[in-house]
């Protein structure tokens, strides 16, 4: 007899009210960490100070923009980052294009559970989240790849460096560690190239460097379904993230149509038309 089904709330007002919580929480718009300190003396240095030199109290701002590496929050990716890849998701699910959900490069782990708490809220079962990383930080420039070549990130391991096991606590915390959830520990390189991974509905790409950009390209792109999602979450805050994109749409798929849409000003993404 359907109860007034939740008292006259929806099952969509439900599942907002939850992933926008999540969304929340996962960015920590709720008790507003400020950025983490390291950034005014060595992470500065490796940045090149820029968009780091403000005071370090929270700027709701750069956390919308996803402009600051939080001292707590799960995910550093901001809040217009988490709100696209809320649309990747639910539009996947809800128009049946089939296939896994996938992030490399995820530090603490949180744009990977809210894909998740996505796919919990929609009641799919049958998707996996992957969850793709060194979990010990950037690796060093490899000299066959000229456009690393000046990239200092791998010395901030003290602060990217996450653990598998943190990250598996992370998602534990939340209720959404499950077998619906797997990791792949290990650079890229070694890892992607034979993933047990069959189809890709969301290819979420969060690595930064050409190497690390390139080597997903490769190994992940062509399991993308026509309308998955790709989503570039560095493209304009690394010249060389966006080089790798170009050059192995030019080199790779010379007949792929790319319609790259904004995001933040940071991060880009485009729906695949065809496989
Ligand atoms: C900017 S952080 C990711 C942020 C995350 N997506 C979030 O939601 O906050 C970059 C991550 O990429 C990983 N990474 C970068 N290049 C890698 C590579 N070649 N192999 C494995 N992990 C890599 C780092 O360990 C780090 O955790």
């Amino acid at each position: 007899m359907g109860w007034g089904i939740h008292m006259g709330i929806s099952e969509q007002s439900l599942r907002d009210m939850y992933l926008d919580l999540m969304r929340d929480i996962l960015i920590n718009e709720i008790y507003k960490d400020p950025p983490m300190k390291p950034v005014r003396g060595k992470l500065k240095k490796i940045l090149g100070g820029g968009k780091y030199e403000a005071d370090q109290s929270f700027d709701v701002d750069r956390r919308t923009l996803g402009q600051d590496w939080p001292s707590v929050a799960h995910s550093m990716i901001g809040r217009k980052r988490m709100d696209n890849l809320r649309l990747a998701v639910s539009s996947v699910v809800e128009n049946g294009v089939p296939g896994d959900m996938v992030e490399t490069g995820v530090w603490r782990g949180g744009a990977c559970i809210y894909m998740r708490a996505i796919l919990k809220s929609y009641g799919a079962t049958d998707r996996t989240v992957w969850v793709c990383d060194s979990f010990e930080g950037l690796p060093k420039p490899d000299a066959a790849y000229v456009a690393d070549k000046d990239d200092m990130l791998y010395k901030a391991a003290d602060v990217l460096a996450i653990s598998k096991e943190q990250v598996a606590n992370n998602f534990r915390i939340y209720g959404l560690l499950d077998d619906q959830v797997r990791f792949l520990k290990g650079w890229f390189k070694d890892t992607l190239p034979t993933a047990p991974i069959d189809q890709i509905a969301v290819l979420r790409l969060d690595g930064d460097m050409y190497q690390s950009t390139m080597d997903a390209l490769q190994a992940l792109y062509p399991k993308v379904s026509p309308g998955g999602y790709v989503i570039i979450d560095d493209y304009h805050a690394l010249d060389s993230c966006s080089q790798a994109v170009h050059d192995y749409l030019k080199n790779e798929q010379p007949d792929e149509v790319a319609d790259i849409k904004e995001i933040d000003g940071t991060g880009v993404y485009w729906v695949r038309q065809s496989a």
